[in-house]
C-alpha cells in the first residue's frame, strides 16, 4: 500500500475510534478511551474502556475491541488505533500490549493521534522482547 492510502486508512481508523469514544463507561477516572482494529481480513471492530466500581474488573478500550474481534473469529490484527478524551497520544498499557502480542505480527501497527498529528508505531517497537515460550 502506498503512503497516501496508508494515511487515509489510518485516518479512517482513528475516525472510527472517535465515533465510539462517547460510549466509554468511565465514571471513576473520567478518562474516555476508544480503540478501532483493522483485521487482516479487512473488518473493523471498535471498543471502549468499561470501568467498574470494583476497579480491577474494568477493561481497557483495546482489550474490549480485541475481544469483540476475536469472538467474531478474527485472530490477526493489522492495525489498532487508540484515541482518548485527553486528545493526546494515548499509548496502550502493558496488559493490553501483552494481550495484543498474541494477535499481532511484529509489523502490525499502533496508530495514535494528537489532534492533527498522527504517530504510527510497529508493534515490535512498543513491545520489544515480548514473552515467548514453547509450551
Ligand atoms: N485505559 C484504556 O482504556 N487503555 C489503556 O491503554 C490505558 C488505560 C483506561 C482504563 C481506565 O478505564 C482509564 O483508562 C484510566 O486508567
Amino acid at each position: 500500500m502506498d503512503n497516501l492510502s496508508d494515511l487515509n486508512e489510518n485516518k479512517a481508523l482513528l475516525q472510527k475510534a472517535h465515533e465510539v469514544l462517547s460510549n466509554s463507561y468511565s465514571p471513576y477516572s473520567n478518562f474516555k478511551v476508544a480503540a478501532a482494529i483493522l483485521t487482516q481480513s479487512g473488518k473493523i471492530f471498535t471498543g471502549v474502556n468499561i470501568e467498574n466500581l470494583s476497579y480491577p474488573a474494568g477493561i481497557c478500550a483495546e482489550r474490549c475491541a480485541m475481544s469483540k474481534a476475536i469472538s467474531e473469529g478474527e485472530k490477526i490484527f493489522k492495525k489498532i488505533a487508540v484515541v482518548s478524551s485527553a486528545n493526546t497520544f494515548t499509548y496502550p498499557c502493558g496488559i493490553c500490549r501483552q494481550f495484543m502480542s498474541e494477535f499481532m505480527n511484529n509489523d502490525s501497527e499502533i496508530i495514535l493521534s494528537d489532534n492533527d498529528i498522527i504517530k504510527v508505531f510497529k508493534f515490535s517497537e512498543i513491545m520489544p522482547y515480548a514473552f515467548d515460550s514453547d509450551f
